[in-house]
């Protein structure tokens, strides 16, 4: 995988090449026929709501909304946020807003009927595709003309940072050789930069959370009335949406449910190349765990387990062995779903590893695919990489995760900008502090180099410990690879009554990638109005590796609604 931060983003499927160009002309044309016009006809007004436009899911009424572009400069125009809604099947109480993380993910796709059985039917479930995302315009399209996948195909950007190998970290080669490829990578990301400046420019302001947020209340004005209570499910990135919401919005909280929590204050006040030293806080733990269930479960159940009850250890050697390989010799796949050939690198099979992590029912299926490619084939794994998937990427954004962080992180000097040593030095600070297996995953995306960077109209960042009505429910795993459960802690600690942590003993990114009834129900519960004790613990089980392929007991819808594996990514 590219190592792009993915919260919770979904995955996604190839698209043809320009399929993007009739839009962007007709992009053009309403642009003129809008400054023509001589009146702003109804359609451009704020608060108007379209419905019966197309959906992209199933059971929804999809439509669109118009808001400003700018809250605190109404001259700014408009934005249109496109929205999906199930709606409520008793007497309806509210509504309640989805997002699925990311950043990126396009919220459209999050109300299912599932999670409309979750939240219970007194509310309307409403997902809407954040700014800059998907049918949401303006929209981050920085290669109107090309793909972004061609840009990056092949590139650092997918094969992933490798590191030659981790037995000897004190090795000076090991942080030379990051150095050269982050070279390759700020190059890229320069480029990136420079696409995005000349073809979205201005908009990129208007992406961050904390416009997000004003589009939320604004929504529930239109929808619920005018100062309502806002109601929240979200997850992954979402939690930065949810968290940012309680706090710059305290009066407007309603029910606020985030699973899968980033640290806020953090995110908000840290550069990006900072960040895995803290998001990757739980995730050896979880590989750990992953590691000897596998030996536990033997070679029949989990074939990368060559005999029962070997020691976790062994399996962790094995899986070096094949990294260092890789990092010598990458795998040629020739033969895999992508609509081209390619290699299968270390560090993008690192990257798949921990992406992986993250969705316990596909623990099976990863022991299946890295078992293949130890012996030399390496099309199942690398068909994750590229491959189609049941949820497509949008063929109307591309860099809108780079695009939403590089609005939310503090604005930076030239001064600021770290170099490649810099940042191959913050590599190895994690890989030797934190995560030995995983510290080179997570790519920098360049803020630094944009413009526009932390320079929205407003910029949220604290303080968190806002005085709510309803405490917010927050819920995380005790084995989350991705966002660790010290960052729900946090917020639990700074907003103390105010909130409510639920903790789920067990492995996954977010609750929901491994749902159990008892998490479940205290979610409905508190749709319902019942706030659950502080610390109420949810124990997750799961047969992880059944004897019988596809027996995964698991309702996988859940796992869906924060989008798919974080670690799969767009096809090239
Ligand atoms: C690790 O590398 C350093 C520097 O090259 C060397 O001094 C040390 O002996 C190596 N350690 C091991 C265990 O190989
Ligand atoms: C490699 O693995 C894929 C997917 O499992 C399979 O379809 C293919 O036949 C394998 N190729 C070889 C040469 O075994
Ligand atoms: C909230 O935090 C801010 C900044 O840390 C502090 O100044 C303020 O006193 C705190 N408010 C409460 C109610 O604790
Ligand atoms: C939080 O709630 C507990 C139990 O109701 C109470 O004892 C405690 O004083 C409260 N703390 C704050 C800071 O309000
Ligand atoms: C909530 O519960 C957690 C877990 O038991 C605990 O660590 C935390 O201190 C509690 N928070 C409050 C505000 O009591």
């Amino acid at each position: 995988m590219s190592k792009e931060l993915l919260l919770g983003q979904s995955s996604p499927r190839p698209r043809s090449p320009g399929h993007n160009r009739p839009l962007v002309f007709a992009g053009c044309l309403l642009a003129i026929l809008y400054f023509a016009w001589p009146y702003r006809s109804n359609a451009h007004k704020v608060g108007t709501i379209t419905w019966g436009l197309a959906c992209d899911r199933p059971h929804q009424e999809c439509g669109s909304i118009i808001v400003p572009k700018d809250y605190l400069d109404l001259a700014a125009g408009t934005a249109t946020i496109a929205i999906s809604r199930i709606r409520a099947t008793w007497p309806k109480q509210g509504t309640v807003f989805m997002n699925p993380g990311g950043p990126g993910g396009p919220g459209t796709w999050s109300p299912t009927l599932r999670a409309a059985a979750l939240v219970g039917g007194q509310w309307d479930l409403v997902g809407f595709d954040p700014r800059g995302i998907h049918r949401t315009t303006p929209q981050v399209k920085c290669f109107p003309n090309s793909d972004h996948g061609l840009f990056q195909a092949n590139t650092v950007l997918e094969r992933g940072l490798t590191v030659p190998s981790i037995r000897n970290l004190s090795d000076p080669a090991v942080e030379a050789a990051l150095e050269v490829q982050i070279r390759e990578l700020t190059a890229l990301r320069k480029a990136e930069a420079e696409m995005c400046t000349r073809n979205v420019g201005e908009e990129l302001k208007y992406v961050g959370t904390t416009t997000v947020v004003r589009d939320i209340a604004f929504m529930a004005d239109v929808l619920e009335g005018k100062g309502s209570k806002i109601n929240l499910y979200a997850g992954s990135y979402g939690s930065i949406i949810g968290t940012y919401l309680v706090n710059m919005l305290p009066e407007r909280a309603g029910r606020v449910v985030i699973d899968g929590i980033v640290d806020p204050v953090r995110w908000s006040n840290e550069p990006m190349y900072k960040w895995p030293l803290w998001l990757l806080a739980s995730t050896e733990k979880t590989y750990r765990f992953f590691l000897e269930t596998c030996a536990e479960a033997g070679p029949t159940r989990c074939p990368i387990s060559y005999e029962l009850g070997e020691d976790h250890k062994v399996l962790e050697a094995r899986f070096e062995s094949f990294f260092d390989k890789l990092a010598l010799e990458p795998l040629p796949v020739t033969s895999s779903q992508a609509f081209r050939p390619g290699l299968l690198t270390s560090g993008a099979a690192r990257g798949l590893l921990l992406g992986l992590l993250g969705q316990p029912p596909q623990w099976q299926f990863a022991a299946q695919a890295f078992a293949e490619a130890f012996s030399g084939n390496g099309t199942l794994l690398y068909n994750q990489l590229v491959a189609p998937d049941a949820t497509s990427e949008s063929p109307f954004h591309d860099l809108v995760n780079s695009a939403v962080i590089c609005a939310d992180v503090p604005s930076t000097t030239a001064a600021d900008i770290p170099s490649s040593a810099e940042l191959a030095e913050e590599h190895m600070r994690v890989l030797r502090e934190v995560s030995p297996h995983f510290g080179a995953v997570y790519q920098d995306a360049g803020c630094e180099y944009w413009p526009t960077s932390g320079r929205g109209p407003e910029r949220f960042a604290g303080p968190w410990n806002a005085t709510l009505e309803t405490p917010m429910l927050i819920v995380s795993n005790t084995m989350d690879p991705i966002s660790p459960g010290q960052a729900g802690l946090r917020i639990n600690q700074e907003m103390g009554n105010s909130t409510r942590l639920i903790i789920q003993d067990g492995p996954g990114h977010c609750a929901s990638s491994l749902p159990t009834p008892c998490t479940r129900q205290l979610i409905t519960e508190y749709f319902a109005g019942t706030v659950p004790a502080n610390g109420t613990t949810c124990v997750a089980s799961l047969d992880y590796f059944p004897s019988q392929n596809g027996s995964v007991p698991v309702e996988l819808d859940d796992a869906q609604m924060w989008g798919l594996i974080p670690g799969r990514r767009r096809r090239t």
